[in-house]
């Protein structure tokens, strides 16, 4: 066997482990609940994107049963050759009524719907005016284009507005912002970036990934929530997150819609949505539209998750919604800390270099509708006990 090609890989891993940047991966043995297994144990569940328990749903769990039995499991093929389903245009028209837009477009993610659309919004010639902290999935989507890409301060439209004069000269401009920043939780200034955004003429995206099933009437996400509904081109979803499932989808009016479904290269290229997935996704597309209950039990859990952390003398930074970033800054501490929970029965991730900048280490704790008072309280409890024994707090 030729020796020596690979070696770069164990320099690189051995950098990796040293920087304690090295991840290693947990096995779960059960559905993603507020409970469940996880390598043989049974823990809490605090690192879940499963906002409103939907992964686990019986009415949405029932509607991909019966998807198998009437449709089979796979799609078969790429929309434009046999793959576009009827369940497909279906969950799509949903989508649309749901986020009270014109029309909508699935993808096989969110990750896949943000590499698709960008590229076709904008190329040679173009430019992009995309906030630092977006989301890794947005900035693969810019590099894929040939436009000009312009970062601008976290939330701040005063740079924005600077940015957009220092470069003024392009064929067609995009702004570009995560809704809810996945990382820290805060919300993107949605309204002035709009404002912005008509002043100058430029397209305005925005990626819902964490509004949806948490901002908003029902849920709708972000633009509901600033009741900016026509004024923001596109706006993108996933439906793996508060929707439980797996796939992507935009939203916007029926031209966005119809150049992406012509242009789009995930689109074009690869197999449809899986039709389980689908007719799960339609399901929670009507269970959270027909109430509310459960963002409201979100809301309140995290809520009182979030107060219980502080009265501990967490930093628990910027948050304004249930994504809890507990900022332990140092990355070691930071593993040290989520494996102590976990061997006090909570899985609370720890979050590193490269999602987050080597200082900015945290834990990210994500309260969701299915826990508990009793489960706030243990997790809580944990914390306590850990963050005084590793003197993070008195
Ligand atoms: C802001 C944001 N956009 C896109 C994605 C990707 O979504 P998906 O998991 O559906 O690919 C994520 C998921 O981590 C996200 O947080």
């Amino acid at each position: 066997m030729a020796s020596g090609k690979l070696d770069w890989i164990d320099e690189e891993i051995n950098l990796l482990k040293e920087q304690g940047f090295y991840k290693t991966l947990k096995t779960v043995g059960s559905a993603n609940d507020a409970h469940f297994i996880v390598n043989g144990k049974e823990v809490l569940n605090f690192c879940s994107n499963n906002y409103l328990g939907f992964a686990d749903h019986p009415r949405i769990k029932k509607a991909a049963k019966e998807a198998v039995d009437k449709y089979g499991v796979g799609a078969g093929a790429v929309r434009t050759i046999s793959g576009n389903n009827i369940i497909h245009e279906e969950l799509e028209k949903k989508l649309a009524e749901f986020k009270k837009a014109e029309a909508a477009i699935l993808f096989q993610s969110g990750y896949c719907a943000n590499i698709a659309t960008i590229p076709v919004l904008v190329g040679e010639g173009d430019i992009i005016f995309s906030d630092e902290l977006n989301h890794a999935s947005i900035i693969d989507g810019c590099r894929l284009t040939k436009a000009l890409i312009v970062r601008y301060k976290h939330n701040d439209v005063v740079d924005l507005e600077k940015q957009i004069k220092d470069n003024s000269k392009f064929r067609r401009g995009l702004i570009i912002t995560d809704g809810v920043f996945s990382m820290d939780g805060d919300i993107a200034p949605l309204p002035k970036i709009v404002e912005v955004a008509e002043k100058y003429g430029l397209m305005t995206m925005v990626d819902d990934s964490h509004g949806e099933g948490v901002l908003g009437s029902n849920g709708r996400g972000i633009v509901d929530h600033f009741h900016l509904h026509g004024r923001v081109d596109v706006e993108l979803g996933t439906l793996s997150k508060a929707f439980g499932v797996v796939g992507g989808f935009i939203t916007g009016s029926q031209k966005v819609v119809d150049i992406l479904k012509q242009k789009a290269r995930p689109f074009l290229f690869s197999t449809s949505m899986s039709l389980v997935d689908t007719a799960a996704c339609i399901e929670a597309v009507k269970v959270l539209g027909e109430s509310d209950d459960l963002v409201k039990k979100l809301w309140a859990n995290t809520k009182y998750f979030k107060e219980g952390m502080k009265e501990l003398g967490f930093d628990i930074g910027k948050s304004e919604t249930p994504i809890t970033p507990v900022m332990l800054k140092d990355a070691n501490l930071t593993r040290e800390f989520s494996q102590a929970l976990f061997e006090e029965g909570v899985l609370a991730t720890a979050i590193v270099y490269p999602t987050v900048a080597k200082d900015m280490a945290r834990i990210r704790v994500m309260p969701s509708a299915s826990h508990s008072k009793d489960d706030l309280d243990k997790a809580l409890a944990a914390f306590g006990k850990i963050g005084k024994a590793m003197k993070v707090i008195k």
